[in-house]
């Protein structure tokens, strides 16, 4: 297929895509090499077929989504790859797009942030679907990521992502309320969420922190932006290819991001679980995104006995160890410690409703407030006999993948 990649109204190259593997074959005309994926090379006016394609191809729903085998089924597409086409390409956390040849189609008309979507594809994910044929694939469900079950569901006129937890103890959808209340107590600009139900399932919801003006641009795109030397630490790293990108204040954005991965012993918060924000037209970089996508913490595949158990807790992005990780922190002086003397009831508040009390279980519920308060007490300690340290490459993460559920259980 012949195709136009756009970045919101500006023409980015001309490319084809194969029909049966939706891959990029050719690339062909590049007209605005600046608005190409962050981190997408060009040498001597030629793009980097093969980055452009991982980029391409990442946009769609990971293999390993919970689900996703009998949704491919139910809509008899053989794979993600092969969504993307079906909804130009378009999403709700960025602004590219792709216009097949000859469509007299706007970005104004199709956009998922200004115009409706169909269900179908969220259904058929949730395995819902009522449908054998005739589906509507018009829906940013085709390009999102993660392992999790999710949809994207219009409430209210806000553009809202309903999110599953793993079995078997669905954990993740109440750590995204601990979470987002610490949060909010840290003054750390994050992006709420709330548990809701479906029967006995809870899902978290949370509202599209992108805008149609601008864009989320993942740290692991960032990093692609600069070569890494081997004596450079990942973090290290990172913050050099912010400060050449010129994006504003992200050491005090790392600070807390490290320090609530910290305090809630957070297992998966790889390269594409943050990053930063930029205008998409101006491509202005506006600072850190707001911390999403906390979930995978407070022992969220653990048995209750184990919870409070400090050792073998995975760390990710930068160093293997949150101990180690922690010590990357460069102040610690915002933290309000008086603002968690009731973090236990915190957590307690997050499963108070009866059902959530059945699902999670109280022993369960109590491990995890005190694992969470021991934690907070550890973190004071740290924070008053800090001091800077040297960066280095020890204990450093060696890739960066997600938690995958399916795998796991
Ligand atoms: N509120 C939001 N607004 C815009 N984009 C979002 C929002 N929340 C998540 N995203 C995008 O969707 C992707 C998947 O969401 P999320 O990370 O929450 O899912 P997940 O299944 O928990 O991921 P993982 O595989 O890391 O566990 C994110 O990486 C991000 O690109
Ligand atoms: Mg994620």
């Amino acid at each position: 297929m012949q195709c136009t990649l756009l970045h919101k109204r500006i023409a980015v190259a001309d490319i084809t895509l194969d029909d049966a593997t939706g891959t990029i074959q050719k690339i062909q005309k590049v007209y605005a090499p600046q608005h190409l994926p962050v981190g997408i090379s060009v040498r001597g006016g030629v793009v980097d077929r093969a980055s452009l394609n991982e980029w391409w191809t990442d946009r769609a729903i990971p293999a390993s989504r919970s689900g996703v085998r009998q949704a491919l089924e139910t809509l008899n597409v053989a794979d993600t790859k092969l969504l993307l086409t079906r909804c130009f390409g378009l999403s709700l956390s960025d602004q590219y797009w792709i216009r097949p040849e000859r469509a007299q189609i706007e970005w104004d008309d199709v956009n998922f942030f200004d115009n409706p979507f169909s269900d179908d594809i969220g259904d058929a994910l949730f395995g819902r679907t009522k449908k054998t044929d005739g589906f509507d694939f018009s829906s940013p469900d085709n390009t999102s990521d993660g392992c999790l079950k999710k949809r994207w569901k219009i409430i209210n006129g806000k553009r809202c992502l309903i999110k599953g937890g793993s079995n078997p103890f669905v954990q993740q959808p109440f750590n995204e309320v601990i979470a987002s209340e610490i949060m909010e107590r840290l003054n750390i600009p994050h992006v709420p969420y709330m548990v809701i139900w479906d029967g006995d399932e809870p899902y978290s919801v949370c509202e599209d922190f992108v805008t149609k003006d601008t864009e989320l641009v993942s740290a692991w795109r960032i990093m692609q932006t600069q070569k890494k030397s081997n004596s450079m630490s990942v973090y290290g790293h990172f913050v050099y290819c912010c400060k050449l990108l010129g994006a504003p204040d992200v050491v005090p954005m790392l600070d807390r991001m490290i320090v609530l991965d910290y305090i809630i012993a957070n297992e998966d918060r790889h390269l594409n679980n943050f990053g930063l924000l930029r205008n998409a037209e101006t491509l202005e970089w506006l600072g850190f995104a707001p911390i999403f996508d906390s979930g995978s913490s407070l022992g969220y595949d653990k048995l209750a006995s184990q919870i409070s158990v400090s050792s073998g807790i995975d760390c990710k992005p930068f160093k293997k160890h949150h101990d180690e990780q922690v010590k990357l922190v460069s102040d610690f002086g915002w933290i309000d410690f008086g603002k968690l003397s009731d973090i236990k009831d915190i957590v307690k508040s997050a499963f108070s409703a009866e059902r959530a009390k059945e699902r999670v279980g109280e022993k369960r519920i109590e491990a995890i407030a005190e694992s969470v308060a021991r934690r907070v007490e550890v973190l004071q300690s740290i924070a008053q006999s800090h001091a800077l340290i040297k960066l280095t490459t020890d204990d450093d993460v060696d890739k960066n993948i997600a938690a995958d559920y399916i795998h796991k259980q």
